[in-house]
């Protein structure tokens, strides 16, 4: 692997480093990129009164992720944002706490729970199609769509229920939370009395919103006789030992954590096959003859070799999660020749890291083949999921949840490009193409093999 190339140079922070605040909140992938482009894999930025380590050489992400993650916490002031709607959840907890909450949530997950989700999927995924199918040969909007869908797969799998006549209002609102936490985490500076209250006022009516729509889905499970459903929730209660509080906020942040990020892949990947003809081409190939007319499982989707290729190339090109949650060094640190001060903040960028040329031939193109064969880059230079300890708990998950619904929507129709068709990223809490990207599905020949 080729060594990281350092730079005693480091951007001057102007306006007491406000200049660069303003920056990741105009255009964050460009400043990101270009910081790397100028000054080489570890950058020093000051971002207000944080000074912030910009890392993007494998070896320093394995340091930070893996080997020495015990020495970094995630920031407290994204943390203090997040558990205004997560509650003191997986996602925001620390040390012995969050060791206690992931070996309670883990079971959740468990491989051999895997088939009974695959199951609820592909049935959420054919409910996808029918509505897809009234909507053929004419301009789809896919953000809304994909993000939607995802919000009822998160629905039937966590508590065995969608959200119906609510699912449009509730995946609006964490459309809408994303961008207010965002607009949080990125400002320094209070913003001025009359938009605050308005912004607090629409944060506080969705989060309300959130919380008693879950509040009441497991008030009821606890208060129903036995617990005999095969979902998530009946898991979490029996780990969580009926404790009301916690259940209810590992539900939101498994909710919030698990729809965004898949309903975004959803989007990228329709997107980037409407674009590639023959790649979705050999797609359609692979499904008529290894799935046919039978329906998607857990089993018969490791088959899919090409698809699983498909979807990895679309996680490096828009990984979901473009931007890991923001670190703080615990202690003074060396990260390769990298020295870290206790305090310091560390931020690892798949987005960049995914895209580097030396990782990666033609790191801008579409290329699914590269995912056919062993692996040609170092281990940590492709990390959709994160690693080490606090990697994503519901990575096979998303991957089962992506590949059958892909495989529901693609079994029965195709896609054709939209003249309307743009692909534009949105980068908010994950990267999402912008309202308005579009594509058109149309009917297919379903060919046995
Ligand atoms: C399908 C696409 C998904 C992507 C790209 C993704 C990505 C990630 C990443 C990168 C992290 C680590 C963040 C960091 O270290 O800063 C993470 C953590 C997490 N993810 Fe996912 N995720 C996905 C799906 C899901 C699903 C389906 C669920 C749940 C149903 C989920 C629940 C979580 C939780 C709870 C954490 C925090 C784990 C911890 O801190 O111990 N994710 N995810």
């Amino acid at each position: 692997m080729q060594r990281p190339t350092l730079n005693s140079k480091h951007p001057a922070p102007y306006f007491l480093g406000l200049d660069s605040l303003f920056k990741i909140k105009s255009d964050p992938l460009n400043y990101y990129q270009s910081l790397k482009d100028k000054y080489g894999d570890a950058v020093r930025v000051q971002l207000g009164p944080h000074r912030c380590w910009f890392l993007f050489h494998p070896e320093h992400i394995e340091q930070v992720l893996a080997k020495q993650a015990d020495k970094f916490i995630r920031f407290e002031r994204i943390m203090n944002i997040l558990r205004q709607w997560n509650g003191n959840s997986l996602l925001v907890v620390e040390g012995d706490s969050w060791k206690k909450r992931r070996r309670k949530i883990l079971p959740a997950f468990k491989q051999s729970r895997m088939p009974d989700y695959a199951r609820m999927v592909a049935a959420q995924s054919n409910v996808l199609v029918d509505q897809l199918e009234k909507h053929t040969d004419t301009n789809c909007e896919l953000d809304g769509i994909m993000a939607q869908h995802a919000l009822d797969v998160a629905g039937v799998t966590l508590f065995s229920k969608t959200f119906s006549s609510q699912s449009e209002e509730i995946s609006k609102a964490v459309y809408g939370l994303s961008e207010i936490a965002y607009r949080e985490t990125t400002s320094p500076f209070l913003l001025p009395t009359s938009i605050s209250m308005r912004i607090n006022k629409r944060k506080r009516e969705v989060v309300q919103l959130m919380r008693t729509t879950i509040s009441d889905i497991v008030k009821q499970r606890l208060e129903s006789e036995g617990n005999k459903h095969l979902d998530l929730l009946s898991i979490l209660i029996e780990h969580h030992e009926k404790d009301a509080e916690q259940i209810e906020d590992d539900v939101m942040s498994l909710l919030i954590a698990g729809h965004e990020t898949s309903g975004a892949m959803l989007s990228w990947l329709f997107l980037l096959l409407a674009q590639h003809p023959d790649i979705l081409k050999k797609v359609h190939n692979e499904l008529d003859s290894i799935i046919g007319n039978d329906l998607p499982t857990f089993e018969n989707i490791k088959n899919l070799t090409c698809l699983s290729a498909v979807v990895n190339e679309t996680l490096r090109l828009y990984p979901a999660a473009y931007a890991l949650f923001c670190r703080q060094a615990t202690t003074d640190i060396k990260i390769g020749e990298v020295s870290i001060k206790k305090g310091d903040l560390v931020q690892l960028l798949p987005y960049i890291t995914h895209r580097d040329e030396r990782w990666f031939n033609n790191a801008d193109k579409f290329l699914p083949e590269r995912f056919l064969g062993e692996a040609s880059w170092p281990q940590y230079a492709y990390f959709p999921f994160g690693a080490g300890p606090r990697i994503c708990i519901g990575q096979s998950f998303g991957m089962m949840e992506v590949m059958i619904t892909a495989v529901c929507v693609l079994k029965k129709l195709t896609l054709a490009p939209s003249e309307e068709q743009f692909i534009s990223m949105h980068p908010r809490f994950s990267l999402r193409p912008t309202m308005g990207s579009k594509v058109i599905f149309c009917k297919r020949e379903i060919k046995a093999g």
